[in-house]
C-alpha cells in the first residue's frame, strides 16, 4: 500500500473541523493522516482533542497582533512540519492571516475552510456577513491558500438554505455540518492526488 500523506492541522479555536478530519484519518483507506495539530491558543479545543487522541500537538505564539502571524512563527510551524514530513497543512478555523516562511514553501500544498460560499463575505463571520446581506443560500467552501485573504482556487462548495427565522447560530451550525463533510472530502482528493491547479481552477480527476 502507498504510504500515507502526512498532514498538520493549524486550529486557533473549538476544533471540530479538526476532529473530523482526524475521524476520517481512522478508516484504513483514507489517504492522508495526521502527524501535528499546531495551535496559537492555549484554551483551543482543537488542543485538548489532540492530547486526548494521541495526536502530536505544538502550541505556537503568533504574536499579539490580532488577526496576523508573526515571522518566526510562521518559520516555527514551517520547521515543525518538515520535520515530520509533511506534505499538506490545513488550516482549520487558524484566525489569523498566514504569512512568511509557510506560506511560500507550503504554496498548492495549504488548504482552508472558509464558512461561506467564496468569493462572497471573506473574512471573519461568513455567516453573520450572509444573513446581513439577505442571501437565501449559503454554504462553505475548501480552498488552496495564497496570500491573499480567502482567495485561492476553489476545490468543494457546499450549499445550504437560508431560512427565515435563523439567527447567526443557527446558520452557522448548518454550515459546519457540511463543513464536516467538505473538509476530510477535499484532503482525500488532494492526498489520493487527484486535484489539478489550472489557473483559477481546481480540476479533479477520476480514482
Ligand atoms: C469554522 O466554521 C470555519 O469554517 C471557520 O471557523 C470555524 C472553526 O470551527 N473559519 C473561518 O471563519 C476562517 N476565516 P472549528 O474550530 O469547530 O473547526
Amino acid at each position: 500500500m502507498k504510504d500515507k500523506m502526512k498532514i498538520a492541522v493549524i486550529a486557533s479555536g473549538r476544533g471540530s473541523n479538526f476532529r473530523a478530519l482526524a475521524e476520517a484519518t481512522l478508516d484504513e483507506g483514507y489517504p492522508a493522516e495526521i502527524a501535528l495539530l499546531i495551535s496559537d491558543n492555549p484554551e483551543a479545543g482543537a488542543l485538548e482533542y489532540a492530547r486526548d487522541n494521541g495526536i502530536e500537538s505544538a502550541l505556537i505564539d503568533c504574536g499579539p497582533k490580532r488577526g496576523s502571524m508573526s515571522l518566526e512563527s510562521s518559520e516555527e510551524m514551517h520547521r515543525l512540519c518538515v520535520e515530520r514530513e509533511v506534505g499538506l497543512v490545513c488550516l482549520a478555523g487558524f484566525m489569523r492571516i498566514v504569512k512568511g516562511k509557510l506560506l511560500v514553501e507550503y504554496a498548492g500544498r495549504m488548504l482552508n475552510i472558509h464558512p461561506a460560499l467564496l468569493p462572497s463575505f471573506k473574512g471573519l463571520h461568513g455567516q453573520k456577513q450572509a444573513l446581513d446581506y439577505g442571501v437565501t443560500w449559503s454554504g462553505c467552501t475548501v480552498h488552496f491558500v495564497d496570500a491573499g485573504i480567502d482567495t485561492g482556487p476553489i476545490i468543494i462548495q457546499k450549499v445550504v438554505p437560508v431560512l427565515g427565522d435563523d439567527d447567526e447560530d443557527t446558520l452557522s451550525e448548518r454550515i459546519l455540518a457540511e463543513e464536516h463533510t467538505a473538509y476530510p472530502e477535499a484532503v482525500r482528493l488532494y492526498a489520493a492526488g487527484r486535484l489539478k491547479i489550472e489557473g483559477r481552477r481546481v480540476l479533479i480527476s477520476d480514482e
